[in-house]
């Protein structure tokens, strides 16, 4: 971990235009109708944070706890949720803000979850997308990188829950 080498792929000025040029967009999408802002802990907090704060409708803020099964990197398609949302989402406009879609796995339960509760609306913004190794059909509504496949850090993303706080997104090449 000591040996961790760190090669900038997104500064923080880009990301701060991208996520304001993503809010403007949202916000237009929605044209004032309230939206209920879903963020997946604990990845999307970085991002989700400056997201909403370029929101222009009436934002509520709920969060989601979701764990894959098993131990790998990789997550596995068996997710089970650690921390469910505090507010009904019947008839709401939901945004649910992640920050990576990889396999598409997690997402992908999420939605068939969510859905079920019977949202007005249910979208999906992610800060990063890797399309290439996707298992699911799933596709953001809403993306501010695709990126390739690399494994990135920063920005809210981790390696073994380090990097969360950089304020840039990384690519993490690990040596041993
Ligand atoms: P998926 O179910 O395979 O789409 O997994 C998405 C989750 O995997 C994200 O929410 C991240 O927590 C994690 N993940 C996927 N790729 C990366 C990466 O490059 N860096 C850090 N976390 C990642
Ligand atoms: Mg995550």
């Amino acid at each position: 971990m000591m040996n961790d080498e760190l090669e900038v792929l997104l500064t923080e000025d880009k990301i701060k235009e991208r996520v304001k040029e993503l809010a403007q967009k949202i916000s237009k999408d929605f044209a004032g109708e309230p939206l209920l802002v879903v963020g997946i802990l604990k990845g999307a907090f970085i991002f989700m944070a400056d997201l909403v704060r370029n929101l222009e409708m009436p934002v509520v803020i709920d969060f989601m706890d979701v764990s894959s099964y098993g131990y790998s990197t990789e997550s596995s398609g068996e997710v089970r949720i650690m921390k469910d949302l505090e507010v009904p989402i019947e008839g709401k406009n939901v945004l649910i803000v992640e920050d990576i879609v990889d396999t598409g796995l997690t997402l992908q339960y999420i939605v068939s979850i969510l859905k079920k509760r019977h949202p007005k609306s249910l979208r999906i913004c992610a800060f990063l997308d890797k399309p290439s190794r996707r298992k699911t059909d799933v596709v953001p509504d809403y993306c501010g990188f695709v990126i390739p496949d690399k494994f990135v850090v920063g920005y809210g993303l981790d390696c073994a829950e380090r990097y969360r706080n950089l304020p840039w997104v990384a690519v993490l090449k690990q040596q041993d």
